[in-house]
């Protein structure tokens, strides 16, 4: 069992490099199975939900040839299994991109419910929709959604009753080798939306408007092998910043977009943090106290879900009292109470956080309950006076590369230590 001892209290210095996005590399590794020759992709994030992607594909007949660090090929002409593993697939929420991806190309796939991060009910019913919308007949058996269309796909309109990212790429893999036209409206707007489309019509699909709320996808017969480069990593990069802002300063962010990262950017000035664009990084500074502001998350270009956590845990070191406003998922405070231990002052109801800035945070022991969580933990030890511990960082490492490297060559005083599993310590008594 592992878990990270922070001594905090330390500004962060320094330069550091973003990976690869993961909620970009997560749809584009299962999309890799429609096409009909390999395909090499670079700027592949090191985190545990690609490895597990990648187990997955060679379960179902893949072949992955690591080129380098960041690069992998996947050659998924091969596959005859369109059954995926359930203990893999309930590991990690993104394993759904399979049924678009199987059954966009093999009119067949059975794929087991996914897992991933506990924010309360986590439907699908837009992804079944859009199957459906394209011939697909859709039932869920002991747990296993089996998705079948024996005549093959036909494009045609789907509008999205909520704004999906899930459900407008499972539905742009469906269509994009489906006949005629797909119409997609009310589309997620995100930019590892882009990117997946961006992939897939590097391979030959005909995908247009991603990146819009309407995107529009003339099924082609065959998808060839290719090379594509994965978008940085906005949440990731925005994690850095976030730590930068609670713990103070001085930090050159690298290899990122400037342009995704506006809406953290913007909410970070307001709280008195200065921001410097390059073409390709970003710098943040800060010094002085943070002051309050207000966020409410939506979908892209409005302020990301994924960085409520790490934004209340700067709000929380605020002067003042800040609204926070999770408008995207039903359960996403489970983090608060631990956030309290160290002394943050937040009181939840419902859907709202109000957070009351204090003078510093204390150290304490806390357990990580999912990703982004798990980092605004991290973050807050990064910031607090003593000793932080945070258990469960298993969720953590699902998305952040070499997060204890990075941080440690900024000048946090961070530690992945190696402590004896409880049970089966009571085991061997
Ligand atoms: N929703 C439905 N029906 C559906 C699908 C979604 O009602 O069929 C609702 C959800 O309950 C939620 C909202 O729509 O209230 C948005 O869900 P969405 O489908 O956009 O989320 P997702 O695709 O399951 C992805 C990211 C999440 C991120 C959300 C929102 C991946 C693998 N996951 O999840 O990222 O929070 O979009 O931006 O791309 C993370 O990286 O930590 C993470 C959880």
């Amino acid at each position: 069992m592992f878990q990270y001892k922070i001594n905090g209290g330390k500004p962060l210095c320094g330069d550091v490099t973003i990976s690869g996005a993961k909620n970009a590399a997560v749809a584009i590794i299962p999309a890799a199975v429609m096409a009909d020759g390999p395909c090499r992709i670079e700027n592949v994030p090191k985190i545990n939900d690609v490895t597990l992607q990648l187990e997955i594909l060679e379960e179902l007949g893949a072949k992955i040839r690591v080129i380098n660090a960041t690069t992998i090929e996947i050659d998924a002409s091969k596959i005859r299994n369109v059954r995926a593993p359930y203990d893999l697939i309930r590991k990690i929420r993104a394993s759904y991109y399979l049924i678009g991806a199987l059954l966009g190309k093999y009119n067949h796939a059975e794929v087991a419910l996914p897992g991933g991060c506990d924010f309360g009910v986590r439907p699908i019913d837009q992804h079944v929709k859009g199957f459906e919308a394209l011939g697909a007949t859709v039932e869920i058996k002991n747990g296993i959604i089996h998705a079948d269309a024996p005549n093959g796909l036909s494009g045609a309109n789907v509008y999205f009753d909520v704004v999906s990212v899930g459900a407008t790429i499972n539905i742009m893999l469906a269509a994009a080798r489906a006949a005629g036209q797909t119409v997609l409206e009310n589309a997620a707007k995100e930019p590892h939306i882009v990117d997946v489309a961006n992939f897939l019509n590097s391979l030959g699909a005909d995908i247009k408007g991603a990146g819009t709320d309407v995107i529009k996808i003339r099924g082609v017969e065959n998808l060839r092998g290719g090379m594509y480069s994965i978008i940085p990593d906005q949440i990731e990069a925005g994690t850095y910043m976030a730590a930068v802002a609670a713990a103070g300063g001085n930090v050159l962010i690298k290899n990122v977009i400037p342009k995704h990262l506006e809406c953290i950017t913007a909410k970070l000035v307001e709280m008195g943090v200065e921001i410097e664009e390059f073409d390709d990084a970003v710098r943040v500074r800060r010094y002085k106290p943070l002051e309050r502001t207000n966020i409410k998350t939506l979908p892209y270009p409005g302020f990301p879900t994924d960085m409520q956590p790490q934004l209340t845990v700067a709000l929380s070191l605020a002067n003042g009292t800040s609204i926070v406003t999770e408008g995207v998922w039903s359960n996403r405070y489970r983090y608060v109470d631990e956030l309290k231990r160290m002394g943050a002052k937040i009181s939840v109801d419902g859907k709202v956080a109000i957070v009351e800035g204090v003078d510093h945070l204390m150290g304490a022991p806390i357990r990580a309950c999912d990703l982004r969580a798990g980092a605004a933990l991290v973050i807050a030890g990064l910031a607090a006076k003593g000793v932080t511990v945070v258990e469960d960082i298993s969720h953590i490492e699902r998305g952040y590369e070499e997060i204890v490297e990075k941080l440690t060559s900024l000048g946090a005083d961070i530690k992945k230590i190696e402590v004896p599993d409880p049970d089966t310590m009571r085991e061997a008594l």
